[in-house]
């Protein structure tokens, strides 16, 4: 088992989060029952919390109080240092080995692209500290990956993460849908006092927690429908028929409806602005 992972003047150089913004994505969190102490996580998160109901049910069949949310045009979840402490090759699990030797946890949720679809056989990678707050380096107690299901879902059987020095509890986890780009990132539990003196906490990435159940739904910067092609352009040297979304700079030369026009004005071309209509834009030759 590992030592800390970012002990005072010894971790690695990690780059800072000025890029990140604050754009409300997750609508923050609410704790009830959960082991650690309640702690007001300030102002930030309290314009980010949503009145929406949970995506998933709380340990007695009742709905949890808000959870993540996805909104079509929402920004994806945003990106986290991975630290020192990651190791490719994970079994595939959704039960983390090791993870007797702590607070029981089950977290869920769903994997999501821009347009608040579910990803279907997007990959998750976890892995985090021990109760006593050690990452296994030599093995792969508390590390796994699995697949959401077609529905975009996913369920991390786990513990509670301990603390170590420098940071508050998180947990790991890269996620990709497939063919896309990875998601480093890391989630973190609302009520720990460290979280305000943590410098890469960031409420955006609280999970919902419930007893011994949490939830986090994933945004991933992923296109989802991008909807009808774009009309065929014009052949060039003009002459074509007139079509909508096109640009079109003066001089250029169209037919509509059999008729022949030219461009008196550059102007990108819009359903309703066809030649005859706007005198303007065109001219009947
Ligand atoms: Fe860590």
């Amino acid at each position: 088992m590992s030592t800390h992972e970012d002990p005072a003047g010894q971790r690695p150089a990690e780059p800072p989060q000025a890029g990140i913004t604050r754009k409300t994505l997750l609508k923050a969190a609410v704790v009830t029952g959960f082991a650690v102490p309640l702690l007001g996580t300030g102002t930030a998160m309290a314009d980010e919390r949503s009145t929406k109901s949970t995506t998933a049910p709380g340990p007695n069949g009742s709905p949890l109080a808000v959870t993540p949310q996805c909104h079509d045009g929402d920004a994806p979840t945003i990106a986290e240092i991975e630290g020192p402490y990651f190791e490719p090759g994970s079994p595939q699990t959704t039960v983390l080995q090791g993870s007797d030797n702590g607070t029981h946890l089950v977290v869920t949720g769903v994997v999501y692209g821009l347009s608040c679809q579910p990803i279907a056989n997007a990959l998750l990678d976890f892995w985090q500290a021990d109760s006593g707050g050690n990452y296994d380096n030599t093995g792969y107690n508390l590390r796994g990956h699995q697949y959401t299901d077609s529905q975009g879902r996913y369920t991390l059987t786990t513990i509670v993460p301990g603390l170590y020095p420098g940071r508050t509890k998180h947990i790991h986890v890269k996620v990709q849908a497939p063919n896309q780009p990875i998601l480093t990132t890391q989630l973190y539990f609302p009520g720990v006092p460290q979280n305000s003196g943590d410098a890469y906490y960031d409420s955006r990435l609280l999970m919902n927690v419930s007893g011994s159940n949490a939830t986090y739904d994933f945004v991933l910067d992923v296109q989802q429908n991008p909807g009808p092609p774009p009309p065929p352009p014009p052949p060039p040297g003009g002459g074509g028929t007139w079509v909508a979304g096109h640009t079109y700079a003066a001089g250029d030369v169209v037919t509509y409806n059999g008729s022949t026009y030219v461009c008196i004005q550059g102007h990108t071309s819009m359903t309703g602005w066809e030649p005859p209509n706007v005198p303007a834009l065109w001219r009947l030759q």
